[in-house]
């Protein structure tokens, strides 16, 4: 992540996290500035915070760790299981005074109430939610949701237990206060027309006028090298592979170097990743010195022992960087009795060069980021709740969006239960009269 300094609205934001012991649920559309602020909290507070994420590759990108090794959760559903708690686990989390998520929007309700359930019990504190821990949450649900449990067992129990699988829906929020604050500046896009017409699509409210607009707007062909948004990994290979094998010669095959336990669904770049000279890539991390960002796209300009990317400057000579393999760490919190700090160790190593084929990528491995111009494939139709709207807010402006087809009304899918949230929540905050 670039660091940008804060506006009045994020710097808000920040000051209320640092300075209160609320439970906090920072929301907003796409591109206002959630993970920025997050950011900035880790490297700023001066409080002891935990961070984490639902997901592994969310995890690395803030730092963290998953939600289940930081509480040591088993898999699937939690439920009242008992949990397992090794004395170092309850001091490493009696020790902190903030927790804080990351994309709380794929976190169910049941991992929730695990999240609450295992606090309480670490700190010693039966009856105080969260054992007395501030809860910091990051997220927006109106991009994509929870995963639902595949086994029909489970959807049973979340079906009788809980009104949905979101988290807002949770036990532990029916007692617990929790403040909503919503940000309003949106920061990736810089137009009002397209910013406004991005908020129709998340509310699923688009007006005619605005369809035609969006559709007229990305009805053109994409040029070859603009990046394909699709909904499932099988157009994404599909597209990277072929586009691979119309470039000849033969492929540099590097292989990752795998150190301790990493789950293979949590990789943060491919085990065997196949380049050539031609290629077009994408940056997986941000580069400590600044040259690029996770996300930025550019091409594989020449393969000699190390692999060199040319990246196109906006207004500005395309410059070509030396590319080395990175580590990716994964950390686990730990508690240090002696100096009565939380410490950071690494727990597993996985190293590779921070390159993916970038010809194509799902949307769901796009949420987060933010690109220039973006040809959108939502194949028949999308799916997910949200979908749509992920993929159209990763652009920056109407310049830079490509649409494979014409947006259809059926492609804009808004979780009811998202609605009910956040109409309970702005009558809650905005009583009437
Ligand atoms: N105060 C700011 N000044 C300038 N640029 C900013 C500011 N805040 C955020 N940005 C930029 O806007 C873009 C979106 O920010 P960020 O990714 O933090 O938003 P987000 O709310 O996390 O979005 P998403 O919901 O898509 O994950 C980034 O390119 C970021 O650098
Ligand atoms: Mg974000």
């Amino acid at each position: 992540m670039p660091r940008p300094d804060l506006s009045a609205e994020q710097l808000a934001v920040y000051e209320r996290i640092e300075h209160t012991r609320e439970h906090i649920f920072v929301t907003g559309r796409a591109g206002t500035g959630k993970s920025t602020i997050l950011n900035h909290l880790a490297w700023n507070t001066s409080k002891i915070i935990a961070v984490c994420a639902p997901t592994g590759v969310a995890a690395l990108n803030v730092g963290g760790q998953t939600i289940h090794s930081l509480l040591r959760l088993p898999t699937g559903i939690i439920a009242d299981h008992d949990l397992d708690q090794p004395s170092e686990l309850k001091k490493m989390l009696a020790s902190i005074d903030t927790l804080v998520i990351d994309e709380i929007s794929m976190v169910s309700a049941d991992l929730m109430d695990a999240i609450d359930r295992s606090l309480r019990l670490a700190r010693g504190k039966k009856h105080d939610p969260f054992g007395g821990a501030q809860i910091i949450m990051f997220g927006d649900p109106f991009q994509l949701p929870p995963v639902p449990p595949r086994d029909p067992h489970e959807r049973a129990y979340f079906a009788d237990t809980y009104r949905s699988l979101w988290f807002f829906d949770a036990r532990v929020w029916q007692t617990t206060p929790l403040s909503v604050i919503e940000l309003t500046e949106v920061h990736r896009q810089r137009d009002d027309r397209f910013k406004q017409i991005l908020g129709a699509v998340r509310f699923g409210v688009v007006t005619e006028d605005q369809a035609e607009e969006l559709n007229g707007a990305g009805a053109r062909p994409a040029p070859r090298d603009v990046i394909t948004l699709a909904t499932t990994n099988a157009t994404v290979n599909r597209i990277n592979s072929e586009r691979l094998a119309e470039i000849g010669g033969s492929a540099l095959k590097a292989v990752a170097e795998i150190n301790g336990e990493f789950r293979e669904n949590s990789y943060p770049a491919d085990e065997i990743l196949e380049l050539k000279p031609g290629a077009q890539v994408m940056f997986l991390r941000n580069d400590p010195d600044g040259r690029w960002v996770n996300g930025t796209i550019g091409t594989v300009s020449r393969i000699d022992g190390t692999v060199w990317v040319e990246v196109d400057r906006p207004g500005d000579d395309p410059e070509e960087f030396e590319v080395e393999p990175t580590t990716w760490e994964r950390f686990r919190y730990r508690y240090d009795p002696e100096t009565k700090k939380l410490e950071k160790e690494v727990v597993a190593e996985f190293e590779q060069f921070p390159l993916r084929l970038a010809w194509a990528v799902t949307i769901h491995k796009s949420q987060g980021h933010t690109y220039d111009a973006a040809a959108i494939d939502l194949g028949p139709r999308a799916f997910s709740a949200g979908q749509t709207y992920v993929a159209l807010s990763r652009v920056r402006s109407l310049d830079g969006l490509y649409l494979k087809r014409p947006l259809q009304p059926r492609d804009v899918i808004v979780d009811p239960n998202v609605v009910r949230f956040i109409r309970e929540r702005s009558a809650k905050e905005r009583p009437a009269g």
